[in-house]
């Protein structure tokens, strides 16, 4: 097979995306230096707060919820343990490229914070909860990597129904609570690498409370004593909730989910344009499920067509 005849090898939904949408000069245009507060409209106060409540690092060996297998099958996410599908095999080039930034290697430093990742989008229902899912179940399958799944959707949040389980407090309520320690908060899942920290009860001050400097501290708090722990965020819609774009300031990186054939490049332009915040952006094509032309994720590589 000679050069001209040799099939292109297939770019991953990161690489395709990028390729359809040139997106880094809307990226550009927002000063990044810029502190969180600085990133809110003008009228909002940002609240002074007094420290976290700590709690001694201890390994966790308390009880662990189980995560309903049968209800991750039907939903389409990743089985852990269980067979290669599309998209088990997406989320793992994916997480890879994820990880590599988090952790560095010797071509490059580590990104500050890139433990941190949030997966936004430009609107509700492109695929931020199924996407931060399944890279969260990715990456626990790794045997060096633990994850903390944030639900961070604190007006719709689905992390838990998602995988059948109880809601509890979350984020949000040790935001507002300086003297709940976040790691209270945790449910540890049967899953062996996986805890979730659910969103908590919403107030009418969250884009305030993330916005302030206690959010930092719990922040730190939940990998201080855990360097080995990825934290997934599962981020409102960021053109439909002003949370989206502070959040983006504490994380080092943002994988912005793009619908395919949905989200207008406007949509896109404009949803980059509020993760000023994080230097580190990549997008990714999220196909649709129920597409008339049965077109899908992951369905590019050839797979479940
Ligand atoms: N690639 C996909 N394959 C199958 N179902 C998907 C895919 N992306 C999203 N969905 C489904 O579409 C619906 C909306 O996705 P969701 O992740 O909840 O959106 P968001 O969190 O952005 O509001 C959910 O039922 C989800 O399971
Ligand atoms: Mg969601």
């Amino acid at each position: 097979m000679n050069e001209y005849t040799r099939p292109k090898k297939a770019a991953s939904l990161l690489e395709r995306a990028g390729e359809i949408y040139d997106y880094i000069p809307a990226v550009r245009t927002v000063d990044r230096r810029a502190p969180a507060s600085e990133n809110l409209p003008p009228e909002t106060p940002v609240r002074q707060v007094t420290p976290v409540k700590r709690r001694p690092a201890e390994p966790y060996d308390g009880p662990r919820v189980i995560v309903d297998r049968d209800k991750l099958q039907e939903a389409g996410f990743i089985v852990p343990d269980g067979p290669v599908t599309g998209i088990s095999e997406e989320f793992r080039i994916i997480k890879r490229q994820l990880l590599l930034a988090a952790k560095g290697s010797q071509k490059a430093a580590r990104v500050p914070h890139g433990e941190r990742i949030l997966i936004c989008s430009a609107h509700p229902n492109e695929g931020k909860t199924f996407c931060a899912l399944n890279l969260a179940l990715s990456i626990a399958a790794e045997k060096d990597n633990e994850v903390l799944l944030v639900d961070a959707d604190f007006a719709k949040p689905s992390i838990l129904s998602s995988l059948g389980l109880e809601g509890s407090k979350g984020l949000m309520d040790a935001l507002a609570d300086p003297q709940l320690p976040v790691e209270d908060c945790i449910i540890h899942t049967d899953i062996p690498g996986l805890a979730i920290l659910p969103a908590g009860d919403q107030t009418n001050a969250d884009t305030e409370y993330l916005a302030s400097a206690r959010t930092e501290q719990v922040l730190n708090l939940l990998t201080e004593n855990n360097p080995q722990r990825i934290v997934i965020f599962d981020s409102p819609p960021a053109l439909s909730a002003s949370p989206a774009s502070v959040l983006a300031t504490h994380v080092g990186q943002v994988l912005m989910v793009v619908k395919a054939d949905e989200t207008t490049e406007t949509a896109l332009r404009d949803a980059l344009s509020l993760m000023g915040g994080c230097e580190h952006i990549q997008l990714l094509l999220n196909g649709t499920k129920f597409s008339p032309t049965g077109r899908r994720f992951g369905s590019y590589y050839g797979y479940g067509e």
